[in-house]
């Protein structure tokens, strides 16, 4: 499947922020895309989707590439923390499972409980990767939400960064990079 230029960016992003020595979370597997391109990265990955089609998709890819460091829960990302604690970064590719039920979709109240669960934990140069989909209503109203939540983080302890492509057509995603670069709030 050929990605879309800001996935690739994201992936670009992403292979300078990982090395073989990190633990991962994708917190979102989807069709496992982003759960294979991080297993070449890291040292392991969590995965996690809601949804047993998601969990189909990405175990039939994990197989076919033989990986052994990738660990598939069926489970919201809210419980994260029940299956993993250590780990440097935390990949959500938002919005629904292309090719899926299009009613189902991540929702601003659920990702941003998570975010909330995730940020108090992070150590410095730790990162949170969101790609937000603005091209669906469910998608807008979640990238207003985590914009509201993400203005009120200290950008002294965390540096955001945002990847957009403003003068595209048809309402790409975008990408929102939180790293963390001081202890503290
Ligand atoms: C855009 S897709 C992810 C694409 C995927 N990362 C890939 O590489 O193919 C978004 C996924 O988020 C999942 N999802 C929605 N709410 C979720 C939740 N609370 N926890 C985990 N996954 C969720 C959906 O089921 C869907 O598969």
């Amino acid at each position: 499947m050929k990605k879309s230029y800001i996935l690739e960016t994201a992936h670009l992003l992403l292979s300078n922020l990982i090395s073989k020595e990190d633990v991962v979370v994708d917190a979102t597997m989807g069709n496992g895309h982003d759960t294979v391109y991080l297993a070449g990265l890291a040292q392991h990955v969590y995965a996690f989707d809601i949804q047993e089609k998601a969990l189909y998709e990405t175990q039939k890819k994990v197989n076919e590439q033989g990986l052994n460091n990738v660990s598939l829960f069926l489970d919201s990302h809210q419980h994260i923390f029940n299956h993993v604690n250590e780990f440097k970064g935390v990949i959500f590719n938002l919005g629904y499972l292309p090719n899926g039920n299009k009613e189902i979709t991540t929702k601003s109240d659920v990702t941003l409980e998570t975010l909330h669960l995730l940020i108090p934990h992070m150590k410095i140069h730790d990162f949170i990767m969101l790609v937000i989909y603005i091209g669906h209503p469910q998608g807008f109203i979640e990238s207003k939400a985590i914009e509201a939540y993400l203005k009120t983080l200290d950008n002294s302890t965390y540096k955001i960064l945002r990847v957009d492509m403003p003068y595209q057509n048809n309402q790409p995603p975008y990408i929102n990079l939180i790293t963390k670069i001081k202890d503290g709030s």
